[in-house]
């Protein structure tokens, strides 16, 4: 099995993700941890915690995390997209378990000492949690088996900018410490994910095959998030960006990657824009080499992603 510990804002399509490792025998889920995002971070604490009980795995610990970016001021929640709930504004039941005690970046600290070279970070929200880590210790580097974020773009221009993807736009400064900092990661962005489309059939036939509470609570966030795909998008379907950073995880197969050095832009009016030099480029100045070799997915089996999706849910 693979023991991850997956960082998320959930989010409607977080929610999926959630969803998803949990459904897959193979998956270990060491934790949670929540950051600011599609929600405040309370709310994405709350989610995550109700999404593992009503997914029958309340023992998941879930770790609280950043509620602010580290040097900019917050863009309001996009409630539009997600709703004011972060999952489609819907009533939903308190869950009754706790978070751990632990901030998300000691948490990470934490079972990565316990397990080193073992545990995957899978990052899916704005990387706050990670840079934290990262900061108070640096050697964490040297203890992940990997890290695979959703988030950036390589060529596919922004989705909250012209330029920047929302979770590198929410916190670009955060994102650029984690994607220069040497340990082994994987950028799945909007190079993939918008080549990977999900139906409202799928849904609702995902939705149908989940206990009843998860369910209806996986079927009422998705008709909010298609809504927001149909008006805005306009597209019949919906991006699962957050269910391919987990679907490269089991099956990289379905990818083809690129090595090369990733930087983001912290400031201005290019804030948030990931810039990738693919390795070996016979540039002029050599300051790209000198950031660390990361991967970047290019390609993508986007029929094949969404349906090894469906039948880990089915
Ligand atoms: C990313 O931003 C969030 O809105 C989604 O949950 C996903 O992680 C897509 O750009
Ligand atoms: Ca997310």
């Amino acid at each position: 099995t693979q023991p991850i510990i997956f960082d998320t804002d959930p989010g409607v399509d977080d929610a999926q993700a959630i969803a998803l490792i949990m459904a897959d025998p193979d998956i270990e889920v060491v934790g949670m941890t929540t950051t600011f995002g599609n929600v405040r971070v309370a709310t994405a604490t709350h989610n995550a915690l109700l999404l593992a009980e009503l997914g029958g795995q309340p023992q998941i610990p879930v770790a609280q995390g950043a509620d602010y970016p580290l040097s900019k001021t917050p863009y309001p929640v996009p409630t539009f997209i997600h709703g004011d709930d972060g999952l489609g504004n819907q009533p939903l039941p308190t869950p009754s378990g706790q978070p751990d005690a632990r901030n998300a970046a000691q948490f990470l600290i934490d079972k990565t000492l316990e397990r080193p070279g073992e545990i995957s970070l899978v990052a899916v929200g704005p990387l706050g949690n990670l840079a934290m880590a990262l900061a108070l210790d640096p050697d964490i580097v040297n203890r992940v088996k990997q890290v695979i974020i959703m988030g950036g773009s390589a060529g596919r221009g922004g989705n909250v900018t012209p330029v920047a993807e929302a979770n590198i736009f929410n916190d670009p400064h955060a994102a650029r410490k984690v994607l220069t900092a040497g340990w082994p990661l994987t950028m799945v962005g909007l190079d993939v994910t918008l080549e990977t489309v999900i139906t409202p059939e799928r849904m609702a036939r995902i939705a149908a095959a989940q206990n009843e509470d998860l369910g209806r609570v996986l079927s009422k966030s998705y008709d909010f998030y298609a809504d927001f795909y149909r008006n805005n998008v306009g597209l019949d379907g919906c991006c699962p960006h957050d269910s391919c950073a987990v679907a490269f995880l089991k099956h990289p197969e379905l990818f083809t990657t690129v090595e090369g050095h990733l930087d983001v832009i912290t400031e201005g009016i290019g804030e948030g824009q990931t810039i990738f030099a693919p390795a070996g480029q016979p540039y002029v100045s050599d300051r790209w080499s000198q950031n660390p070799l990361v991967k970047v997915c290019m390609g993508v089996d986007g029929n094949a992603v969404v349906d090894w999706i469906e039948q880990t849910l089915a």
